[in-house]
């Protein structure tokens, strides 16, 4: 099948949802909390969803989306095309001030996911993948990094939930473990983004705990079409349900990884 047409229209509403992110940065935006007060909405999060669901829905009316900021998640079965939509990932970042956030949508359908943009609005640069055609950079494909083949020479990244009351699931995060054995680690606070960037080879390898599917539809997918592997942080075949953990990597220092997570 070919999603020319899917990802053609989710790159369009990224872009336009990017401008919203762009123009309100910095600016007075109503801004208040979800589950906990480190748990940060703001009314760009909810622009930006309005403006990619009315445009998926004008598009794509049989389809089901799944927005972060839409609390009535509509039901989807196995068969239906599924988009996953976070209108803002990185709301921390955008709320202090820190220009490093995305847009992600992705489509699935059957628990495979066929298409996905991450687009970041401050360098304009647009993440693109689907199923068996790779990935690409504004175009451009881009690759995993094939460079560094042990965990000592890699770059990682993970993040921690916003929700400090995951406190079982925080541990699992074991930087302490991994800081000694890697290169050196980052939590840059965009999930959806630092997994396009172990797609494009700027960083080796990403885990975290408590995610959810909007946060890594898109980025997983540009992940393995970029030549990577993505599982859970048990190696078990990614599952996109709420709080699921993730491991993203080149390939080849996953093993190595999962050793440590
Ligand atoms: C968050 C970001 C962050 C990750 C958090 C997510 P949000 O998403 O992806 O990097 O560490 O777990 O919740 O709330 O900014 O869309
Ligand atoms: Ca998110
Ligand atoms: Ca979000």
């Amino acid at each position: 099948m070919n999603y020319d047409l899917f990802l053609k229209t989710a790159v369009d509403l990224a872009l336009q949802a990017g401008e919203i992110i762009r123009n309100n940065f910095g600016e007075d935006f109503d801004r208040g909390f979800k589950s906990c007060p480190s748990d940060l909405v703001t009314e760009v999060d909810r622009q930006s969803e309005e403006l990619i669901t009315l445009g998926l829905q004008k598009a794509f009316p049989e389809h089901v989306i799944i927005g972060e900021e839409n609390e009535k998640a509509p039901e989807t079965g196995r068969n239906s095309f599924t988009w996953y939509v976070d209108p803002l990932d990185g709301t921390t970042n955008f709320v202090y001030g820190i220009p490093f956030c995305s847009v992600s949508i992705g489509l699935c359908r059957q628990d495979r996911v066929l298409a996905g943009v991450v687009y970041d609005p401050f360098r304009r640069e647009c993440f693109t993948a689907s199923a068996g055609c790779g990935a690409f950079l504004n175009g451009r494909p881009v690759q995993v990094d094939k460079l560094r083949q042990t965990l000592p020479e890699s770059l990682l990244v993970t993040g921690y939930p916003a929700n400090k009351s995951f406190s079982e699931r925080l541990n699992r995060i074991d930087y302490h473990r991994i800081i000694h054995r890697c290169s050196n680690l980052r939590a840059l606070g965009s999930a959806a983004l630092e997994l396009a960037y172990v797609a494009c080879g700027r960083l080796t390898g990403f885990w975290e705990n408590t995610l959810m599917p909007w946060d890594v539809a898109a980025g997983s997918l540009m992940v393995e079409e970029a030549g990577g592997r993505v599982t859970d942080v048990d190696g078990n075949k990614l599952v996109l349900e709420p709080y699921l953990s993730i491991a993203a990597s080149n390939g080849l220092i996953h093993d190595e990884l999962l050793k440590f997570l």
